[in-house]
């Protein structure tokens, strides 16, 4: 681990197997822990080993290429892939053993191609786009990938493993497309045993519904917001979940400026008075959202310093006020992370941030940047 970082995304291994365990209770089901985008800027790969040691049965990924690169750290679990283009490699996934979710007939003929040409059976899921309209099979397509599905089954080019669809308002959980998406997939999983072919593994719920709506769960859930501990409907609730990334670094340097003193590019915020300033080595590239400059506060020493200035590229600056708030350089800076990691005032939340630039905070955590190095703590791997 590079000690030497200016910048750390600490990920609490431990909060995420907490958070499995919720997930499991709420809903009742089984959890297929979403861990695309690199595990939500987590890292995928330790987030996998942690759901897994957690109990959950498979792993979620939009990518093949993301689900190659887990077999490839050692992942030897389900993996489940779900968006392609024609250039995906799906010769590789066949090889690798995943789960290959396809979402339109010429996608499966492309699977069945290379199930071919590898000479092993692949391991389809179908996509069932139930309302979202976005990925999955449409309606009019279904009947032929049915078709296609038990020609290509009954060829041995591969074998069906689950139907999934994903929800349109599961956020809202009383929406009444909810149900309907989820009467929609049954009645796709009863077109496929009708043709001979009962998936193994039926799945709808993202994070809200796994949550609020335990009726529409099925084989599994399929959650990754709250595998990383935020309440994707925090209107209902925490759930008891824990926050796993604490964005922290340290004070870089410190220094005294004069009253009237314009702080940052452009000088947008100027000293009123004789102030000291710290400067936090971390920016927009590193995931600080722009167009939170001034309005967002850095957690030192128990305390919440204000951002003065613009936010750069590699850093920011704060104001530690008249007396040097007693901040000494090197003192721990976190910007944000789980409420309880430090005494004091609260430290600012992903959802504070994400409430004021006006996004989502699946956005600021999945844009947390490379150069924070991730850094594992309570692994229940023990590892
Ligand atoms: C198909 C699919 N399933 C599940 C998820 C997980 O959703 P959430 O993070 O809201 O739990 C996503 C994420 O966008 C997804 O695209």
């Amino acid at each position: 681990m590079d000690s030497h970082a200016n910048l750390y995304a600490t990920v609490d291994l431990g909060a995420i197997a907490h958070n499995v365990g919720v997930l499991r209770d709420r809903s009742g089901a089984d959890v297929i822990a979403v861990v695309k985008a690199d595990g939500y800027a987590h890292g995928a790969a330790p987030v996998a080993r942690a759901t897994l040691a957690a109990g959950a049965i498979a792993l979620g990924l939009a990518q093949i290429r993301e689900a190659r690169e887990l077999r490839a750290s050692g992942i030897d679990g389900h993996l489940i892939a779900w968006l392609h283009t024609d250039q995906a490699d799906f010769a590789g996934a066949v090889t690798d053993d995943i789960d290959i979710a396809v979402s339109s007939p010429r996608q499966l003929a492309a699977v069945v191609a290379a199930a071919r040409s590898v000479g092993r059976t692949a391991t389809v899921s179908v996509k069932v786009d139930t309302g979202l309209a976005r990925s999955g099979i449409s309606a009019d397509e279904w009947a032929q990938c049915v078709d296609d599905l038990a020609a290509a089954s009954s060829e041995g080019a591969v074998r069906l493993s689950g139907a999934m669809c994903h929800l349109a308002f599961g956020d809202v959980p009383d929406h009444p497309l909810n149900s309907l998406q989820a009467q929609r997939l049954d009645d796709a999983v009863a077109d496929l045993k009708r043709s001979g072919m009962a998936p193994d593994l039926v799945h709808i719920a993202n994070s809200p519904a796994a949550l609020t709506r335990p009726d529409l769960a099925r084989d599994a859930v399929r959650p990754g917001l709250s595998v990383y501990g935020y309440s994707p409907v925090p209107d209902l609730g925490d759930f008891g979940l824990i926050p796993a990334m604490t964005l922290e670094s340290r004070i870089s340097l410190i220094k005294r400026i004069p009253a009237g003193q314009g702080v940052s590019y452009n000088h947008t915020w100027a000293a009123a008075e004789d102030t000291y300033l710290g400067v936090v080595p971390a920016g927009y590239a590193d995931g600080v959202p722009r167009a939170l400059s001034g309005r967002l506060g850095v957690h030192v020493n128990g305390r919440l310093f204000p951002n003065v200035g613009r936010i750069c590229m590699d850093q920011l600056v704060i104001d530690l006020g008249p007396d040097g708030g007693g901040v000494a350089e090197g003192d721990r800076a976190i910007l944000f992370g789980p409420q309880s990691a430090a005494a004091g005032v609260p430290v600012p939340t992903a959802k504070d941030w994400a409430d004021g630039v006006g996004t989502i905070d699946y956005e600021i955590i999945s844009r947390v940047g490379s150069r924070a190095v991730r850094r594992y703590v309570n692994d229940p791997a023990g590892e």
